[in-house]
């Protein structure tokens, strides 16, 4: 089985489980959020599910959910979402979370924040002991500050590189600010405390850690989806 059907039998065992008639729904963004925004449209496409309005983590993700007929709203309008559904980075066993490789973080942390169960869908390859040990934190910033936030997050124990798009240009998230993604050598020993200490730094916007807020995973792997489940409720961890 692929990369992607896996990703794909991850995305459509969480709505099916998750997503109800009438809900508000985060929509994530990725190659995997991808699955799930399909996957709702089919499902009221045929009728299955009905009245679910869309809160999109980007531009990106509004254009497919568009295109595949979920009605969207904005938080403005729908500022308290029943659920959240979105791909990950790194997922760790108390799924605390990296996301951010593909630039949404910031608007993905917000739409997180604002529903009442964050659902994680990703293929196995996501599973790490230690978050930082499969990809770098992307830490989105004001552009005016990106050498003095470089600076601080080097102080940090990382190597911040600045994220450049396709077109060589310095990388633009929805927002219009920059990504220095930190990639720390021996990933990180204590994540609760980094996530407070990137906080701190003058200049950033958001970062990629996402502790304490994932509230189940759906992973595929080659054997099937397993379903797995944050030990205390999120609001707690
Ligand atoms: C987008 O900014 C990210 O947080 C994605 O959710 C994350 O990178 C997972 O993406 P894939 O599903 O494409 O691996």
């Amino acid at each position: 089985m692929s990369v992607d059907a896996r990703k794909r039998e991850a995305a459509e065992a969480a709505v099916a489980a998750e997503v109800k008639s009438g809900m508000i729904v985060g929509l994530g963004t990725g190659s995997t959020a991808v699955h799930v925004v399909r996957a709702i449209g089919r499902l009221l496409a045929t009728g299955e599910l009905t009245a679910v309005v869309g809160v999109p983590t980007s531009e990106a993700t509004a254009d497919l959910a568009r295109e595949v007929g979920i009605p969207l709203a904005t938080l403005e309008q729908q500022p308290r979402l029943a659920v959240c559904i979105d791909g990950a980075d790194e997922i760790a066993p108390d799924l605390g979370l990296t996301k951010g490789l593909g630039g949404a973080l910031l608007r993905e942390k917000i739409v997180a924040s604002a529903a009442d169960r964050f659902v994680i869908v990703a293929d196995d390859a996501k599973l790490v002991e230690r978050l930082g040990t499969r990809a770098p934190i992307p830490v989105e910033i004001v552009p005016f500050a990106a050498a003095v936030c470089a600076l601080a997050l080097a102080a940090l124990g990382c190597t911040p590189t600045l994220r450049h798009g396709p077109d060589g240009a310095p990388y633009l998230t929805d927002e219009r600010n920059h990504i220095l993604d930190c990639a720390f050598p021996d990933g990180i020993a204590a994540p609760g405390e980094l996530d407070l200490a990137i906080d701190r730094i003058p200049g950033v916007v958001e970062h990629g850690l996402f502790l304490g807020v994932a509230d189940v995973a759906f992973v595929a792997s080659t054997d099937g989806v397993s379903v797995r489940r944050a030990q205390a409720p999120a609001s707690q961890a």
